[in-house]
């Protein structure tokens, strides 16, 4: 187990890392950031244009950068990770994985229904084409079981009630 004493979520593009971290910190003191923030600052511009201008691998290893700063530097914190961040090889030390899961069509309902619907889906390259966004899930979501060490169903639950589930199950790792 990590010593940073992170909470470190993992999951897929849209599954709602963001609302459910922002639920976490109503009912705790934990500071949160998230390693796409933390990458757009570093380049000064958004995924998007990142995965457009240099493509993919520079983004991962952009991701590689953030996932050994978070493992020397960063404690106490709950990160939320780009859908991909888990491919780091650091991912354990960084703190404890907690995983949100859902399945595929629910996590493009979820979306979907989003008044900001629109830009959810543009912001995220790889979900242009949702075939082969399925396939990546399916390739992933046994990845990600393997590698947390809590695992939340976020399905057709509240951000809220998500975040106070999450805080049960972490506590035996604080
Ligand atoms: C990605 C997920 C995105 C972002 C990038 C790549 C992925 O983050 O990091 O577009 O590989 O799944 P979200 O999971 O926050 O959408």
């Amino acid at each position: 187990m990590a010593s940073n004493k992170n909470i470190v979520l993992i999951g897929f593009m849209g599954v709602g890392k963001g609302s459910v971290a922002r639920e976490v910190l109503k009912y705790s003191k934990y500071m949160a950031l998230d390693t796409d923030d933390v990458i757009e600052s570093m380049e000064n511009r958004r995924i998007k244009k990142i995965f457009e201008l240099e493509g993919e691998a520079y983004f991962r290893n952009l991701e590689k950068e953030v996932s050994l700063w978070l493992q020397n530097s960063v404690s106490d914190t709950l990160i939320s990770t780009g859908g991909g961040f888990y491919k780091v090889k650091n991912l354990k030390k960084i703190g404890t994985i907690v995983l949100l899961d859902s399945p595929f069509d629910e996590i493009i309902k979820r979306i979907k229904n989003h008044p900001n619907a629109v830009n959810k889906l543009k912001k995220r390259p790889l979900l242009s084409d949702l075939k082969a966004a399925k396939k990546l899930y399916e390739l992933r979501r046994p990845e990600y079981l393997a590698l947390a060490d809590v695992v939340i169903d976020v399905t057709k639950k509240s951000a809220q009630d998500c975040a106070k589930e999450l805080l049960k199950k972490v506590k035996k790792y604080a």
